[in-house]
């Protein structure tokens, strides 16, 4: 299965991905994690970024389009995301994000003959995403999520995986979340609309708890297998 995670910021894209892949052995690819990768290393690439995604604004399409192609293709060297070939099933969390990306994408995956099975829209209100990022907080060792009401770690401030570290993204403050869902209305709606025409669309409610946004994609990919078997028959 080839996936597109698509939803605002703190929907719970990364969340589900992350769940999804401990249920599915599915690979969990974020441009967001990528480009921060990069920027934790200091590499000649997160310094040209830094400035752009800890405002909340998007780093330009040819570097993540050339970022996932690489990722796809398994010739990524950047960071620590180096070097594997991941097949043919992958969630895609926060890419594409313009119509630009989305086409890019298209023409790459039908050369390599992989398109995108369904992009997975998961719908969030402005008052659960500010509630979501503001209390978000990340492990700086192995990036595991955690959330000071929602799921807070058992230390507080320390990581229950790997004990690291937890901390704030910088642009996890209320200005910068505001930003970005402006960003995002502007660029990702067309994405969504790009999705639904080739009606590929699934939608799913993302105010909810995680188990039942789990559950709901599991009904998704049910019946998608089923279309699968419908055709291959
Ligand atoms: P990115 O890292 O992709 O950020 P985002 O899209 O803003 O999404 P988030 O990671 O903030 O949210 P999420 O939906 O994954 O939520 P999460 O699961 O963590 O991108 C960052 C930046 O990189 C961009 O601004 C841009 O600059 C750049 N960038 C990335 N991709 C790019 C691209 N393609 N083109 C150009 N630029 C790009 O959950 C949030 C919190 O809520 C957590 O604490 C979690 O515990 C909690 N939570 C999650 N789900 C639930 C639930 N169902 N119930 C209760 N709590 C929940």
């Amino acid at each position: 299965m080839r996936i597109v995670l698509l939803g605002p910021p703190g929907a719970g894209k990364g969340t589900l991905a992350e769940l999804l892949k401990e249920n599915l052995n599915i690979v969990h690819i974020s441009t967001g994690d990528i480009l921060r990768e990069e920027m934790k290393n200091n590499t000649p690439l997160g310094q040209d970024i830094k400035k752009l995604v800890d405002g909340g604004a998007l780093v330009p399409d040819s570097i993540v389009i050339k970022i996932i192609e690489n990722k796809l293709t398994g010739s990524y060297q950047g960071g620590t995301f180096g070097g594997d070939n991941f097949g043919k099933s992958y969630l895609l969390d926060g890419f594409p994000r313009t119509k630009a990306q989305a086409q890019e994408l298209d023409k790459f995956l039908t050369r390599i003959h992989q398109p995108i099975d369904f992009a997975l829209y998961m719908e969030a209100s402005l008052p659960v995403i500010l509630q979501r990022l503001t209390g978000r907080r990340v492990c700086k060792k192995c990036g595991a999520l955690y959330h000071v009401i929602n799921k807070p770690p058992q230390k507080d401030g320390i990581c229950d995986v790997c004990q690291g570290i937890l901390y704030q993204r910088p642009d996890d403050n209320e200005e910068t979340i505001k930003t970005r869902m402006n960003v995002y209305i502007k660029n990702t709606s067309p994405v969504i609309e790009y999705y639904a025409a080739q009606n590929k669309l699934k939608k799913v409610n993302a105010d909810n708890d995680g188990q039942y946004v789990q559950g709901e994609l599991m009904k998704i990919f049910h019946e998608a297998g089923k279309t699968d078997q419908h055709k291959n028959a």
